[in-house]
Order: structure tokens, then C-alpha cells, then sequence
């Protein structure tokens, strides 16, 4: 194998086990994926399907039952320091409104980067994060969230997510709040980012009508499994499961 075809980050057979007995949840089941940089990968699933529980495995917010997590081909599902590792894997929720501080300025929500960046969090390194996502710095950074509206908090939350100069960033419904255009602009904003910077990107919808605007390759999960996988075109186009024709069948924009 070449170097460069060590996927930057891969999951190998993730699996999460909630609950015991007759009540476990098989969240997560055998489920493999690769992330590579300038790649911007969908998962699609209808709720519960395993999409969260996935993300916060790659995010090493929770520990796998079973399977590893590579990051540049080294193993580190269970390496000790997340510090390091969150310096590399960054994320961004669905709801920006729940994860502001509301008596925090934007300024003070991207100071607490200083965790994982010490020093090297400087205002300019902040400046360049929030021009990134197409805000003006001067414009946001005395603010309040009550004072944003609902695209520049999901805006200030990816430049949060970029100050460390990740190399890849989880997008966990990150658009599912917003409207029709101010989602247009957050999908452009992330596509841009991918081609200017080579951040390999994991977007995670229950729409998979969205999966077909950014994304270069799709995985759709049915309970905590992949039934099907590859190439954006392919799966969208040419489905193979009855499950992800489904999808799609809500979708009727798509093949109209
Ligand atoms: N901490 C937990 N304890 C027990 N069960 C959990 C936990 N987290 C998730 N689950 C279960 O795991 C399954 C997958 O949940 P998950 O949140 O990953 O789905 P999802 O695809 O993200 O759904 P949604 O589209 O609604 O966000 C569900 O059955 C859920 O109830
Ligand atoms: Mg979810």
C-alpha cells in the first residue's frame, strides 16, 4: 500500500452496543468508512438509524464495542490523548442555539479553542477563521447569539470548528435548521472549504436530497447498518436497496 492510500481517517467495523440483554441497541453495527482529504462524505439515514451514535465514535466522543478508528493508518480507538486528536477531528451539531453560551460574545466562544491551542490562538487566527465562513470579524465578534441570526450562528460555529485547523470536520445535521437558501449558503460555504483548504468533510442528513449537492460519495445507514454505499452518482442514480429508493421516492424533485 501506498501512502496514498491510507485513508485520513477510516472506521474499521465500528460497532456501538447500547443497553444489555433483550434491550440492547446494536446503534452502530459493523459499519467501515473511509475519509479522505478534499472529500466530502455523506452518511443519509432516516432517524435512528446510527447516524449521531457513528459520528460521535469518529469523533472519539464515545468508545466503540467492537472495531477500530485509524487515523492516518495508526490506530488510536484507544490512544489517551483526544487532545491531539480533536486538534485533527472537529465538529459542528445541528442546533448552534443550544451550544452558545448566550452571556458569551462571539469572541469568548472562540477564545475557549485556547484549550486545544494554547498560544497559538491568536486574534488573527480567529479573524481568519470567522473570513473563512464569510463573516466579517469587526461585524460578529462583540455579539451575542441572540444578535446573530440563525446562518451566522451555524456560520460562527464552523469557524469555531476551524481554529484548529482541522484536517477533518463532522458535520452532524449541521444544516438541518436552516431554510432552503441559508442552507444553499452553509453547503457553499463547505465546498469551498474542501477545495481551498483539502478538509476531508462527514455530512450527516436525514435528507438525502442534500447528499447529492456536495457530497462525492454517500452512505446510507438503516438501522446502524450500510445497505449500500459508493460513489454520489451511483447510489443516487442507480440505488441497489430498496431502502435508499425509498429515500429518495421523497424526494421526487430529484428525478422530476
Ligand atoms: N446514549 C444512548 N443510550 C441508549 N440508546 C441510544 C443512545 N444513543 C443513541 N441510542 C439509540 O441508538 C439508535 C441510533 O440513534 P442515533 O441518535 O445514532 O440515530 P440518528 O440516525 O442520529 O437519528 P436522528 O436522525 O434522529 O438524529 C437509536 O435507537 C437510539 O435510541
Ligand atoms: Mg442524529
Amino acid at each position: 500500500m501506498t501512502t496514498e492510500d491510507v485513508p485520513l481517517l477510516a472506521g474499521e467495523h465500528l460497532t456501538r452496543v447500547f443497553g444489555r440483554g433483550r434491550d440492547a441497541v446494536r446503534a452502530v453495527d459493523d459499519v467501515s468508512l473511509a475519509l479522505r482529504p478534499g472529500e466530502i462524505t455523506t452518511v443519509v439515514g432516516e432517524s435512528g438509524s446510527g447516524k449521531s451514535t457513528l459520528a460521535r465514535l469518529l469523533l472519539r466522543l464515545l468508545t466503540p464495542t467492537a472495531g477500530r478508528l485509524l487515523l492516518d493508518g495508526r490506530d488510536v480507538t484507544r490512544t489517551s490523548d483526544t487532545t491531539a486528536y480533536w486538534r485533527d477531528v472537529q465538529a459542528v451539531f445541528q442546533d448552534p442555539f443550544s451550544a452558545f453560551n448566550q452571556f458569551f460574545t462571539v469572541r469568548r466562544l472562540m477564545a475557549r479553542a485556547r484549550r486545544l491551542l494554547g498560544p497559538d490562538l491568536t486574534d488573527a487566527r480567529v479573524a481568519e477563521a470567522l473570513e473563512q465562513v464569510g463573516l466579517r470579524p469587526g461585524d460578529v465578534l462583540g455579539r451575542y447569539p441572540h444578535q446573530l441570526s440563525g446562518g451566522q450562528r451555524q456560520r460562527v460555529m464552523i469557524a469555531r470548528a476551524l481554529l484548529v485547523r482541522p484536517r477533518v470536520l463532522i458535520a452532524d445535521e449541521a444544516t438541518s435548521m436552516l431554510d432552503a437558501s441559508l442552507r444553499a449558503t452553509i453547503l457553499n460555504v463547505l465546498t469551498d472549504l474542501r477545495a481551498e483548504t483539502g478538509l476531508a468533510i462527514l455530512f450527516i442528513t436525514h435528507d438525502i436530497g442534500q447528499a447529492c449537492y456536495v457530497s462525492d460519495r454517500v452512505l446510507v445507514m438503516r438501522s446502524g447498518r450500510v445497505v449500500e454505499s459508493g460513489p454520489t452518482d451511483e447510489v443516487i442514480f442507480a440505488p441497489t436497496h430498496e431502502y435508499t429508493r425509498r429515500l429518495l421516492a421523497d424526494v421526487p424533485r430529484l428525478h422530476g
